[in-house]
C-alpha cells in the first residue's frame, strides 16, 4: 500500500506521528479533526506488535471486578516499582477506551458470537485475580489494527506514510541554539534512499519496543528500539531498561519465528508440562501457570536448563476440541501449519523477548524532557509497569496515553509555530556502502550476546562481558555510520546497539533481583524500590 490517497505533498504537519501501532493512530484520530497529521511506518502497515496482539486488552468492565483489583493486581506484577498514581489514571480509563475502540469499529468477542446485545466474553492471564481481558478471539491486535487504520485511511487530515523510517529528531539544540525544542525529524524513504526534513510542531515517539535486541523474540523485525534511541540521542531520560519481559510461552519450531502462544491458553486451563509429562509450575507459585510472566519464564528456563531440554509443554489437550476452536481458531491454525493439532497434541514452547517495560521517561501526558517531543505506547515509561507488566496492560497503556497526549498537544497546537531554516541531509562526506555483510554480522552478534549474557538469568561477569562486547560493536557502528549512506538496517543496528548498551548499563547499575531483572549475585531485594533513570550529557533539565 502507498500513502493514504489525498497526502500533501509537503512534509509539514502540525503532528508528526512517528509508528502506526495502536498508540500512534489513536493519537492520529484523537487530534486529526483540529490538526494536519502524518504518521510515518516501516516497510509495511503491519510493522509494529500491535497487529500481531493476541490476548487482548485489560479492562474493568465485570461488576464483581473493580478498579481496586485491577490496581492492586499491577501493582503486585509490577514488584514494588509500579508508580501507584499512574496505575490509578490508567486502570481509570479502562472503559472509556473499550468503548472508543468500539466506536471505531472494533469487533470483541462477546459471551455469544450471534448476540450483539450480551456483554463482552472476558478472558484472565497471569496475575490477573479476575477475567478482564477484552478481546477478539485470539487476534485482538489485528482486529484492533484494522479497524483504527481503516479510520486513519478515511481521515481527510492524516497521512499515512509506510516505507519510511525517521532517522532522528530534529532539535534547536543540533541546530545552534542554547534551549532544546523540537522542530521535525529527518526521515529515510526506503524505497529511494533519500532522507528528507519533515517539520512539525509536535513530534510524537510512538515506535514500539525494543525487543529484537534478543536472538528470540516474539516481536517483529521493526521491534527495534528507534524511539528509544533516538529519545536519548536528543536529550531525554531513559528509564528502567533492565526490565526486558520475556514471555514464557513461544512456539518452539524451526521455522516459526517465535509464534507467540497466548497467555489467554493458560487462562482457560492450558497447562505447562516437562518433556516426561508432569506439571512443574505448582513448585514455583501457589498461582501456578497464572502467575506473574517473569515468574513462569523463570521456572520454564530453570526446568531447561535442570533437565537439559530444549522446550517445554504447554497442554490444552484436555479441553473440548469446540471450545480449543472457538477461542482460539488462529493459533490453532498457525500451529496446524506446523504439524501441531493443539487439541490432541502438546504444544513445545520456549521464553522469547517480548516486551520493553522501560523506555522514554514521560509525565502523565506523554511528554518527554524534550520540547514539544512526546512518547505513547511501548517506547515510553510511564511507570505504570515497573518491574513487570502484567499481560494485557501495554494495549490500555497506548490508548490511555495516547488519548492524554492528544488533549495536551491540542490545548497547545496555537502556541507552537513551525521552524524556518531547517538544514538539508546531508550526504556530502559518504558513499555507498561496499560491506553490508559488516551491518548482518554486527546485527547477529549484538542479538546473540544479549541473549546469553543479558538473558533471563543474569550476574555481574556476563554483563561485563556483554558491555565489553557492545562498546568495541559501537565504535564499529559509528565509524560505519559515518562513512557510509543509511539504509534501514544500519538505522536499525545503530539504534539497536545504542539501546542494548542502556540495557546492559541499567542492568548494571541494579543490585538486586527485582521483577524481570534476577541476578544470581544480588539475589535479594533492597528494602526501598528505586527506578534506573539514565541521564544523557546533552539532557536540559526536566519538568516532572
Ligand atoms: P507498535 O505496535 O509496535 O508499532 C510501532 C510502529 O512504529 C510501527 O508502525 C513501526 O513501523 C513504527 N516504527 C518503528 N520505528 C520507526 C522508525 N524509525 N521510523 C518510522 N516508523 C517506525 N499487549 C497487550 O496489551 N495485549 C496483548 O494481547 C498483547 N499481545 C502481544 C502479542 C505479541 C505477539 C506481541 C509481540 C506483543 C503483544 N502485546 C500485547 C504487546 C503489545 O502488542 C505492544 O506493546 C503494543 O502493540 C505496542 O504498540 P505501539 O503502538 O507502542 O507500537
Ligand atoms: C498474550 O496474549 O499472551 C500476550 C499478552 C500481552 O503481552 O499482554
Amino acid at each position: 500500500m502507498s500513502d493514504t490517497p489525498h497526502s500533501p505533498v509537503s512534509n509539514d504537519s502540525d503532528v508528526l506521528i512517528i509508528g502506526g501501532g495502536a498508540a500512534g493512530l489513536s493519537l492520529a484520530l484523537k487530534v486529526a479533526d483540529q490538526a494536519r497529521v502524518t504518521i510515518l511506518s516501516k516497510s509495511s502497515l503491519d510493522q509494529g506488535s500491535t497487529y500481531y496482539a493476541q490476548g487482548g486488552i485489560a479492562a474493568v468492565l465485570d461488576e464483581h471486578d473493580s478498579h481496586d483489583s485491577h490496581v492492586e493486581d499491577t501493582l503486585a506484577a509490577g514488584d514494588g516499582l509500579c508508580d501507584r498514581e499512574i496505575v490509578e489514571y490508567t486502570v481509570s480509563r479502562g472503559r472509556e477506551c473499550i468503548e472508543w475502540l468500539v466506536e471505531q469499529g472494533v469487533k470483541f468477542t462477546r459471551e455469544q458470537e450471534d448476540n450483539a446485545g450480551k456483554d463482552y466474553h472476558l478472558s484472565k492471564e497471569g496475575g490477573h485475580s479476575h477475567r478482564r481481558v477484552v478481546h477478539a478471539a485470539d487476534a485482538t491486535g489485528k482486529a484492533v489494527f484494522k479497524s483504527l487504520a481503516a479510520q486513519v485511511m478515511e481521515h481527510p487530515n492524516i497521512t499515512f506514510r509506510i516505507n519510511t523510517v525517521a532517522v532522528d529528531l530534529i532539535t534547536t539544540e543540533k541546530l545552534g541554539t542554547s534551549d532544546n525544542r523540537c522542530v521535525g525529524a529527518y526521515v529515510l524513504n526506503e524505497i529511494s534512499g533519500q532522507v528528507s526534513v519533515h517539520r512539525a510542531r509536535f513530534v510524537i515517539l510512538a515506535t514500539g519496543g525494543a525487543s529484537k535486541t534478543y536472538l528470540y523474540t516474539s516481536n517483529p523485525d521493526g521491534a527495534s528500539g528507534d524511539g528509544i534511541a533516538m529519545a536519548w540521542r536528543a536529550g531525554c531520560r531513559i528509564a528502567n531498561m533492565e526490565f526486558n519481559q520475556f514471555h514464557p510461552t513461544c512456539l518452539y519450531h524451526p521455522e516459526a519465528k517465535s509464534f507467540l502462544i497466548t497467555e489467554a491458553l493458560r487462562g482457560e486451563g492450558g497447562l505447562l508440562r516437562l518433556p516426561d509429562g508432569a506439571r512443574f509450575m505448582n513448585e514455583y507459585d501457589k498461582r501456578g501457570e497464572l502467575a506473574p510472566r517473569d515468574i513462569v519464564a523463570r521456572a520454564i528456563d530453570s526446568e531447561m536448563k535442570r533437565l537439559g531440554c530444549n522446550f517445554v509443554y504447554l497442554d490444552i489437550t484436555h479441553k473440548p476440541d469446540s471450545f480449543i476452536l472457538e477461542h482460539f481458531p488462529m493459533i490453532h491454525k498457525r500451529c496446524l501449519e506446523y504439524g501441531i493439532d493443539i487439541t490432541r497434541e502438546k504444544i513445545p514452547v520456549v521464553p522469547a523477548a517480548h516486551y520493553s517495560c522501560g523506555g522514554v521517561m514521560v509525565d502523565k501526558h506523554g511528554k518527554t524532557d524534550v520540547e514539544n517531543v512526546y512518547a505513547i505506547g511501548e517506547t515510553s515509561f510511564t511507570g505504570l509497569h515497573g518491574a513487570n507488566r502484567m499481560a494485557s496492560n501495554s494495549l490500555l497503556e497506548c490508548f490511555v496515553f495516547a488519548f492524554a497526549a492528544a488533549e495536551d498537544i491540542l490545548e497547545k497546537l496555537d502556541n507552537v509555530i513551525l521552524h524556518d531554516n531547517i538544514p538539508p541531509w546531508d550526504e556530502s562526506q559518504v558513499t555507498d556502502s561496499d560491506e553490508d555483510v559488516v551491518i548482518a554480522h554486527n546485527w547477529d552478534e549484538v542479538r546473540r550476546f544479549m541473549w546469553d549474557y543479558v538473558g533471563i538469568v543474569r550476574t555481574n561477569k556476563r554483563l561485563q562481558r556483554a558491555q565489553n562486547r557492545i562498546e568495541l560493536l559501537q565504535q564499529e557502528i559509528k565509524w560505519y555510520y559515518s562513512k557510509y549512506r543509511v539504509s534501514r538496517n544500519l538505522l536499525e543496528l545503530r539504534n539497536l546497539a545504542l539501546v542494548a548498551e542502556l540495557i546492559i548499563q541499567s542492568a548494571l547499575n541494579r543490585k538486586e533481583s527485582r521483577g524481570l531483572h534476577f541476578t544470581l549475585d544480588y539475589p535479594d531485594k533492597l528494602p526501598s524500590p528505586k527506578n534506573t533513570i539514565l541521564v544523557p550529557d546533552n539532557f536540559h533539565g526536566g519538568s516532572f
